[in-house]
């Protein structure tokens, strides 16, 4: 059986108000994903961008004031005039390069310590961490309140395997699954990617590949690079019938151990049961230890969605299989490591990483684009 939504019920925030009279809000493409994000209920419980009560409660508990889990915050930052403006007004057009597309009613603007936020979300004050530098050059208010939606963004190449969470999860019915694993990357598939998919898939009736699109920061590889790598690996290698792929748009934090739990209820939100959590998930440089992803789940017992734990996979070449240190009594000289890091590497070197660590399919594809890279 599909689990309830994070909170109990699928948010749905989309109106026909009319937005010509009202002011404009400017905001960036990025947060307009985000904001249809919250109008499909991927975010839900969140109604719209956070109040300081729960922005509080979140940095200081890891939850919303209710109690319920959460870890990253959804806000929206402004200067002050336009912060004023928009308190006076009471409701605003949101917009994006002046094409209006939703509502918001303000219910709140403050304040926040950045830094000391940014320390308590992702373990790091530092700027040279891209999720701190973020939030250390957003403007100084916050806003809080609920938003509605009037007009989607175009639906577009890059957005071609977007679903909602309603449709996902009518999906997932009508396939019968009673258990989903979700998996979620921010890179082009290297085969330790898919034997974590596929182990898992060995467990559960089904499995939900879901690649984060959005906003990443220098030398990850771009949008369209993902999206094709992972359409060829699924037509070469993946059954039909026992995977869905379907693309979450929204930004990479690199918030790693925050991050995981924010992940896991966006894939709750979309239908998923189980949800894959592997080495320095969601991590950068060295920030992180490489099972910090795992260790915070003892903190969500009551996250409801369950987390699939996997060790490092690498490639052993005396197993002549991919393996990690439960299963694998061979030492490093044996082994060919498989990270995200190193497929980057090899090919910014133009070196085309050998079949046993990426599918040849996916790595021609890979060369195949000039500047595969967000510069
Ligand atoms: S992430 O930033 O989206 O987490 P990535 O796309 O590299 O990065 O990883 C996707 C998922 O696969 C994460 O759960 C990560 O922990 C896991 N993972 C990636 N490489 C390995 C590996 N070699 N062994 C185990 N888990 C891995």
């Amino acid at each position: 059986m599909a689990l309830q939504p994070h909170g109990g019920k699928l948010v749905s925030r989309f109106s026909n108000t009319n937005l010509d009279d009202m002011l404009d809000v400017e905001v960036s493409g990025d947060l307009r994903s985000d904001i249809e994000n919250i109008a499909d209920g991927i975010f839900s419980p969140l109604e719209g961008f956070v109040g300081q009560d729960d922005f509080r409660s979140i940095v200081n508990t890891g939850r919303l004031k209710s109690g319920l889990a959460w870890t990253v915050p959804i806000v929206l930052d402004l200067d002050e005039q336009t912060a004023k403006n928009a308190k006076q007004a009471g409701e605003v057009a949101l917009a994006v390069g002046g094409e209006r597309f939703a509502s918001l009613k303000v219910e709140e603007v403050y304040m926040i310590n950045k830094l000391a936020s940014a320390k308590a979300i992702y373990g790091t004050d530092e700027l040279q961490h891209p999720g701190v530098a973020k939030m250390a050059n957003m403007k100084e208010f916050l806003v809080g309140g609920k938003i509605e939606v009037s007009k989607r963004i175009p639906q577009g190449q890059i957005r071609k395997y977007r679903k909602t969470p309603k449709e996902t999860r009518e999906e997932m019915a009508q396939r019968g699954w009673k258990t989903v694993v979700g998996f979620q990357t921010r890179n082009v598939p290297h085969v330790a990617h898919e034997m974590l998919q596929k182990a898992a898939l060995n467990v559960y009736d089904g499995l939900f590949v879901n690649p984060l699109i959005g906003k990443k920061k220098q030398g990850d590889f771009k949008d369209e690079v993902i999206l094709s790598a992972y359409e060829t690996l699924i037509n070469n290698y993946y059954p039909k019938n026992r995977a869905m792929f379907v693309t979450l748009h929204t930004e990479m934090r690199y918030a790693g151990p925050k991050e995981a739990i924010h992940h896991a209820i966006m894939r709750k939100n979309f239908g998923c049961t189980h949800f894959i959590v592997g080495r320095d998930h969601a991590g950068v440089g060295n920030y992180y230890h490489p099972f910090a992803a795992h260790e915070i789940f003892k903190n969500y017992s009551d996250l409801e969605i369950q987390p699939v734990f996997f060790p490092a996979f690498y490639y052993c070449k005396k197993c002549l299989a991919y393996a990690n240190e439960r299963n694998c009594p061979h030492g490093p000289e044996v082994r060919d490591e498989l990270s995200g890091t190193k497929m980057r590497k090899m090919v910014s070197s133009g070196e085309i990483p050998a079949e046993h660590l990426m599918r040849p399919e996916v790595s021609r594809l890979i060369v195949s684009f000039k500047e595969p890279f967000v510069s």
